[in-house]
């Protein structure tokens, strides 16, 4: 879908611009490293920030706020359903002690320590996916590798039955695909009324019968009520499984094409699987699958660089954009797997610093390293003319990536 509109400057959401973010990031950052037009909705004017040095300071600074209420007057807020309120309760959407709060009840479960347990699981879950495809000689890498293997690995941490996993992926889709019309809004509405039930039986189950995972901790959390309230309960299990859905699987989607694109890369790394975990740095840095932070809001006035910011106004911080600033990286287009240092901002900066960063590298050097293992003559199955990216403002996400390989 091409929705750009007169007004804007840039389109930075049709089929043209993801096949070529970076160079309107590029254009943006030398003539408008700080630019306001209108957003997705026709409407809504939000300033788009471009480059590294004010992604990385307002990503920081306590002054820009998640949470709309801290910066907006009742009569200028959007009103939450109680649907909203039951999936938008979570951390990334609170600030100061609440933030802090209900991140910590669930960031010892995302420790490195932790995480690093996992390893043998999420090894053999990878093994037994590309069992089942060796022989056919092709699959869609997205489909059939890069989408449930993270799905399985959150879902088995969480104690959801992974075998539902296709019912969350249409049910994650409902909530990072923006609805462009009245039937995909009442869609979506379906889609998370079920999610939510879903979700409200398997409580009920865990309850009765609790297990070590940590759907049973948090509900332990939620029955002490300072700690966690009903609504937080469930936005924070679809925080995770949303986080666990749309970012590692795109970052494996994306790095697949980067090395398709760079053969030699491709070999190196094959011949040396301990070079992965600082490759996985740069697949993040490169083309990493969070194109851009959530909105933030100004909480008052902020003058920024000759402009400012008033009270109330949306800013949107493209970490795409400063993962590729020349001012910050040598040769930023330039794809090297064993670029040193990489202080890309791929996982976001400050408080809302991604939780499941460790779990998301370990996933992607696994995924990569037994990829490149086991298939050594893989390449892409289609002419990257043929790509498309999903319509998804904020990700960088390939709809299918076909591959082939000598079985
Ligand atoms: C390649 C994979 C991933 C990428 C690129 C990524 C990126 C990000 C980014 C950029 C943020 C900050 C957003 C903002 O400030 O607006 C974030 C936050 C978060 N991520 Fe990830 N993420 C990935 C994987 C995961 C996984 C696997 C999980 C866990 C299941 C996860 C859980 C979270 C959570 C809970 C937050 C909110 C943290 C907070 O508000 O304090 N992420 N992620």
């Amino acid at each position: 879908m091409d929705t750009d509109g007169p007004r804007r400057k840039y389109d930075l959401y049709g089929h043209a611009f993801k096949r070529d973010a970076y160079r309107t990031f590029a254009e943006m950052r030398r003539e408008d490293p700080i630019y306001r037009q209108v957003g997705l909705d026709g409407t809504t004017p939000i300033w788009f920030v471009t480059r590294y040095e004010d992604v990385d300071a307002m990503l920081r600074d306590p002054r820009f706020v998640r949470d709309e209420a801290l910066a907006r007057d009742p009569a200028d807020r959007f009103v939450p359903t109680p649907l909203d309120r039951l999936i938008g309760n979570h951390m990334l959407n609170r600030d100061g002690d609440d933030h802090r709060r209900l991140r910590s009840l669930v960031s010892q479960a995302f420790t490195p320590k932790r995480v690093a347990d996992l390893r043998p699981r999420v090894q053999a879950i990878a093994d037994g996916l590309l069992d089942a495809v060796r022989d056919q000689g092709a699959m869609d890498l997205i489909g059939d590798f890069a989408f449930p293997l993270p799905t399985i690995v959150i879902l088995e941490m969480l104690g959801v039955p992974a075998e539902d996993r296709e019912r969350f992926r249409v049910w994650s889709n409902a909530l990072v695909e923006p609805p462009m019309d009245g039937e995909a809004r009442a869609a979506a509405v379906r889609h998370l009324t079920a999610f939510t039930d879903y979700l409200r039986e398997l409580f009920e189950v865990r309850r009765a019968a609790p297990r070590d995972d940590l759907v049973t901790a948090l509900l332990h959390a939620a029955e002490d009520g300072d700690a966690l309230s009903e609504e937080e309960l469930f936005s924070t299990v679809v925080l995770l499984i949303v986080a666990g859905h749309e970012t590692t699987v795109n970052l494996i989607g994306n790095a697949m094409l980067a090395l398709a694109r760079h053969p030699q890369q491709l070999r190196a790394l094959r011949d040396d699987p301990t070079a992965m975990p600082r490759a996985v740095e740069e697949f993040l840095r490169y083309d990493g699958s969070v194109e851009r932070a959530l909105n933030r809001w100004a909480a008052r006035d902020i003058a920024w660089n000759g402009h400012t910011i008033a009270r109330g106004e949306p800013v949107i911080l493209i970490l795409g954009s400063a993962n590729r600033d020349p001012s910050r990286f040598v040769d930023a287009d330039r794809f090297d797997p064993a670029r040193q240092p990489n202080p890309h901002l791929a996982f976001g900066k400050g408080m809302h610093y991604c939780l499941g960063a460790p779990l998301a590298r370990l996933e992607t050097e696994i995924a990569m390293n037994t990829l490149l293992a086991r298939l050594p003559s893989l390449e892409l199955a289609v002419d990257e003319e043929d790509l498309r990216w999903r319509f998804l403002p904020g990700f960088r996400a390939l709809e299918a990536l076909p591959v082939r390989w000598a079985p």
